[in-house]
């Protein structure tokens, strides 16, 4: 059965950029550049799940802006991406990207056929992931929460979702990253 899974890494104040849009408070963290560590292991195996993914096109110009379209298909390869946008952004052709605007349900739709029974993962930003949220479209959180305080930038999930509708199911640490998995449940 395909989940739908907001998976992020976040500040401990619940930031997953700086105000001025930078992940370099995340990238500075050693973890994160060692394959063999624990933090890059469960990364892949969260990703070896994954059928269909989807963000907003922040996020989708900051990936493109550092990393260009090789920089993408090194990270996602052949995997369907759906990029949430307002403009007439472009892709690389060899990309699988596919530019939507509005509801997200019918791009979920889209990308549950694409998933095929893995999983999809909507990478963010947090506006994003409320709106799958608000649909019930959402079935878990999977935070890795970074030993850093930002202050300030782009939240986490601008959402007002209570313990009825959050639970805790899984919670330990990851090299210096705590993990926790919070499964959904849909609004009455
Ligand atoms: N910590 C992490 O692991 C992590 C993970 C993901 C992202 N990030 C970073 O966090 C920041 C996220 O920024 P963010 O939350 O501001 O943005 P975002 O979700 O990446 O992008 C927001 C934009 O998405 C578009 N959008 C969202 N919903 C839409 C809809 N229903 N229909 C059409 N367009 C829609 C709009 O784009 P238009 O203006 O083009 O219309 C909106 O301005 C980025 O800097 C990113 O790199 C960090």
């Amino acid at each position: 059965v395909t989940k739908t899974q907001y998976y992020t890494a976040t500040s401990l104040d619940g930031f997953i950029a700086d105000p001025d849009n930078s992940l370099d408070w995340l990238l500075e963290i050693d973890d994160l550049s060692d394959a063999a560590t624990d933090t890059a292991k469960q990364a892949r195996k969260f990703f070896a799940q994954v059928g269909a993914f989807c963000m907003g096109s922040t996020t989708y110009e900051w990936v493109m802006d550092r990393e260009g379209p090789e920089g993408w298909l090194r990270a996602y390869g052949d995997l369907p991406g759906w990029v949430f946008t307002h403009r007439n952004l472009t892709a690389d052709p060899r990309m699988k990207v596919t530019f939507v605007s509005g509801d997200v349900a019918p791009v979920h739709e889209a990308m549950t056929a694409a998933a095929a029974g893995r999983n999809i993962w909507v990478v963010g930003g947090g506006e994003l992931a409320g709106q799958f949220a608000d649909a019930g479209l959402l079935d878990e959180i999977i935070l890795s929460v970074a030993p850093v305080t930002l202050g300030g930038g782009a939240p986490l999930l601008p959402r007002r979702l209570l313990a009825n509708r959050l639970r805790l199911t899984q919670a330990e640490p990851t090299g210096p990253f705590a993990s926790l998995t919070y499964t959904v449940a849909s609004p009455d």
